[in-house]
């Protein structure tokens, strides 16, 4: 499933029609070039899922939590620079969220810590629009 997004009003749409098929338990990777919009993609799933907290780019913390409906975990794995690090930084708390929902930017550094079942999201940045594609397997969740 393909959604087209050129303004900020259609990605609050399109975030709330996510947030609205997204449970406790999802790990999703998103996929897309610098600045394609993934940090602002998952603003956009917070705000949708009512936290209020202001959702900042976790490039050096690598990850942040969010209290939530459930809870949220967000990843920026840019900066990691060999996947055994995640063990410092708990990886099984958010590889493996039991009541939680978790988005990882840069998900490929994680390597084979990556967890089996992971949803696609790509973004792709195109002229006047971003392109967004959804799992199929999360797709079919929509009603
Ligand atoms: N759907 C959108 N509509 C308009 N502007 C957007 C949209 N998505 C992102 N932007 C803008 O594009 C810029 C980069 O977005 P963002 O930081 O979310 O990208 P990113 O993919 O997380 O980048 P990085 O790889 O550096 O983490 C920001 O200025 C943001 O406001
Ligand atoms: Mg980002």
């Amino acid at each position: 499933m393909k959604f087209e997004i050129a303004t900020i009003n259609e990605l609050k749409k399109v975030a709330q029609t996510i947030a609205g098929i997204l449970q406790a338990g999802d790990v999703l990777s998103l996929r897309g070039d610098l600045g394609a919009g993934k940090t602002t993609f998952v603003q956009a799933i917070a705000k949708a899922m009512g936290i209020h907290e202001r959702v900042t780019s976790p490039t050096f913390s690598l990850v942040n939590y969010y209290e939530g409906t459930p809870p949220l975990w967000h990843l920026d794995l840019y900066r990691l620079e060999a996947p055994e690090e995640l063990e410092d930084i708990g990886y099984e708390d958010y590889f493996y969220p039991e009541n939680a929902i978790t988005f990882i930017e840069w998900a490929e550094k994680a390597d084979y810590y990556l967890p089996d079942d992971v949803y696609e999201i790509d973004i792709i940045h195109e002229e006047n629009t971003r392109a967004m594609t959804i799992d199929p397997r999360l797709a079919r969740r929509m009603p």
